[in-house]
């Protein structure tokens, strides 16, 4: 039998971090990781360049059923903490947008520098490590896998959700919960795109690959960023970001956020009563997107002359508030992540452990807190797994 003080199950972002601050704390520790590989998210995550963290992260842009209870742990281990961090490993990285960090050169420089930490740590990695059985003891945690029996005093769970089943996510962490009496809610794709009913994909897949900045709102909240369309459906930030507030209902689109288009028609009818309307979207989207439009939303071919105010603003109206009704979601196989997981309420926000279960942790995505596009998930994994190694 093996023994360790922790044992930290997934070698992704929140466990190896966690595992590496738990290791310099002096505690004696190992990752188990059934995957051939660790960190494979974070290798093809912002397109390899990994987008680590978000210089603006702050607990409103994370998603949960208790919106406060992610206050603690990122004000405890804040994106200016592994900003530190990655600079003393003298990684380059650059601001993208919006606050997105990303490294300069490749996405392997965080999983490096995660393992260095380790090592620094004295944490052992141990990947080919199928995990059969979990159970409770006087003294900790008896685990039965693929490479021998261990036993530990603290247990973290940071296999994350279910988002991209073929880089080995499971439904682990949530099995564990239950198996201890703890609630999970209800989990769903996140950060994913939508497919559309067939007629409007197939208008749209004649024009996919453009991109068009539009706000982006349901359920009360708007992103305005890039719309993607694609053979599939529609995609690109805007999307994926309101994706994770969707439940089914019509999504609103405004495909101008820079002009009022009402206005700019009336202006334009006044100047060049002659010009045909489509010639006028032409001038206000891509062209092809714009007769797509035309297309879509039935719009008379006819010069501006003969539209009235009240056509005009229809126009408009429709151009800015285009609600297009989704089929679905790609689902997990292309999800950024899973929202829901853990109860929170099951959890301290102070420490991560079980509220009714000693020893016996959970960090990262497996719990219900899901940030948005733009680096806030890896802060999280590093927030969560920060405060967890302060206290196994
Ligand atoms: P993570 O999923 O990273 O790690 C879980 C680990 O547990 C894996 O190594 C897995 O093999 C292991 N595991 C699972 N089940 C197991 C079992 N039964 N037994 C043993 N081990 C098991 N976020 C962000 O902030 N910036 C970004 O740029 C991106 N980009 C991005 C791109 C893509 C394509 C995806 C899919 C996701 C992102 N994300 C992101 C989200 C980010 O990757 C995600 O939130 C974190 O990786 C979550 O970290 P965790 O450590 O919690 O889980």
């Amino acid at each position: 039998m093996i023994k360790r003080d922790v044992i930290i199950i997934g070698a992704g972002a929140a466990g190896l971090f966690c595992a590496a601050q738990a290791g310099q704390r002096g505690r004696s520790a190992e990752v188990l990781d059934h995957a051939k590989k660790v960190g494979r998210k974070i290798l093809m995550s912002g397109g390899g360049r990994c987008n680590f963290t978000n210089m603006y992260a702050a607990p409103e842009n994370y998603l949960s059923q208790n919106p406060h209870f992610c206050k603690s742990a990122l004000s405890r281990y804040t994106q200016w903490d592994f900003i530190g961090l990655v600079n003393d490993h003298k990684i380059a990285y650059h601001e993208k947008t919006l606050g997105q960090l990303f490294c300069d050169n490749s996405a392997s420089d965080i999983v490096e520098m995660l393992l260095a930490e380790c090592q620094k740590g004295g944490v052992k990695v141990t990947t080919r490590c199928e995990i059969t059985h979990v159970e409770k003891v006087a003294e900790g945690y008896v685990l039965q896998t693929s490479q021998g029996e261990y036993q530990c005093e603290s247990l973290v769970i940071a296999s994350g959700g279910l988002s991209l089943p073929k880089l080995g996510a499971t439904p682990f962490a949530y099995k564990v919960a239950e198996q201890f009496g703890m609630h999970v809610l209800p989990t769903k794709a996140g950060l994913v795109p939508f497919t559309l009913p067939p007629e409007l994909k197939a208008s749209l897949a004649e024009i996919s690959g453009i991109s068009q900045t539009v706000r982006a709102s349901c359920n009360d909240t708007s992103f305005v960023e890039d719309m993607l369309i694609t053979h599939r459906g529609i995609s690109g930030p805007a999307i994926l970001q309101i994706s994770s507030y969707w439940d089914g209902q019509p999504v609103e689109l405004d495909l101008n956020v820079n002009e009022d288009l009402a206005e700019k028609l009336k202006t334009e009818k006044e100047a060049k009563p002659n010009v045909l309307l489509k010639n006028f979207i032409a001038t206000c989207f891509a062209r092809r997107f714009a007769d797509t439009l035309v297309k879509i939303l039935d719009l008379p071919n006819v010069p501006l002359r003969q539209l009235n105010d009240k056509q005009i603003q229809n126009i408009a109206d429709q151009l800015h508030h285009w609600r297009i009704q989704p089929a679905g979601t790609e689902g997990y196989r292309t999800a950024e992540v899973t929202l829901g997981g853990v109860d929170t309420n099951e959890l301290s926000s102070k420490t991560m452990e079980a509220r009714n279960v000693k020893g016996l942790y959970f960090i990262g995505e497996a719990v219900d807190v899901t940030g948005w596009l733009g680096g806030y998930n890896f802060q999280w994994a590093w927030s969560s797994g920060w405060v967890a190694a302060q206290y196994v």
